[in-house]
């Protein structure tokens, strides 16, 4: 039974795609297409990197490894809406005209929030593997904490952007305190995870 949780967790994290895939074909992204599709893998990354940040508050709390076998592919998925939410970004509301977006990273603080989040998943993605694991030892750990600054980083981009932190943002903001507090209270503990 448990041979298939991997795969079904696989197939669940494709959702997103999927809502926004139908959506598009049947013409149902509202009167603002652009930034619906945008919207969505952003509220997707976000969902994932705080999925992927659950884990091992959950491997705590229910004593059982399983939850620590989804953590890289969840980790991975963050980082591919997080690419398609750029790649959305670029392509659909800037035809890959580079220079105006440069411009928005470097005026816009929570495009270049946003930016700054995603540049870190990039090394976390790369040395994702066991044989990275091995490879960088103590360090990959250490790495890999990162993530804990790219979901502040994403909180912060999306409480920016909205400009008010009610309500969505908030509801993020909470979940994020939450997860930060589980990191300290392991730390205490001396959880090394
Ligand atoms: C880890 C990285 C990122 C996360 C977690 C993230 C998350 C989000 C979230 C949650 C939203 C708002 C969704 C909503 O209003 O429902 C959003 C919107 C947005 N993001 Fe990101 N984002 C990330 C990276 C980026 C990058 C790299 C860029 C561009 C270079 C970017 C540009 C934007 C823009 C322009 C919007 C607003 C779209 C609109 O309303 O027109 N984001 N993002």
């Amino acid at each position: 039974m448990r041979n298939y949780f991997k795969p079904a967790v696989f197939l669940l994290s494709l959702w997103p795609l999927i809502i926004i895939g139908y959506q598009i074909f049947y013409n149902k992204l509202g009167p603002e297409p652009v930034d619906r599709i945008i919207n969505h893998f952003g509220e997707w990354t976000l969902i994932f990197i705080f999925l992927t940040l659950s884990m091992t508050p959950l491997k705590k709390i229910t004593k059982s490894l399983e939850w620590i076998k989804f953590r890289r592919m969840l980790g991975l998925f963050a980082f591919f809406y997080a690419s398609m939410h750029m790649l959305s970004y670029v392509g659909l509301d800037y035809r890959f005209d580079f220079e105006p977006l440069i411009d928005d990273v470097l005026k816009k603080k929570f495009v270049f929030i946003g930016f700054s989040a995603w540049l870190l998943l990039i090394p976390l993605a790369i040395t994702s593997s066991d044989k990275m694991a091995r490879l960088l030892k103590q360090n990959w750990k250490k790495l890999h904490r990162l993530v804990y600054v790219i979901a502040i980083f994403g909180v912060l981009h999306f409480i920016w952007l909205s400009k008010t932190i009610f309500f969505k943002p908030l509801i993020f903001l909470i979940i994020l305190i939450i997860l930060l507090l589980f990191r300290i209270n392991f730390n205490k503990s001396g959880s090394k995870i």
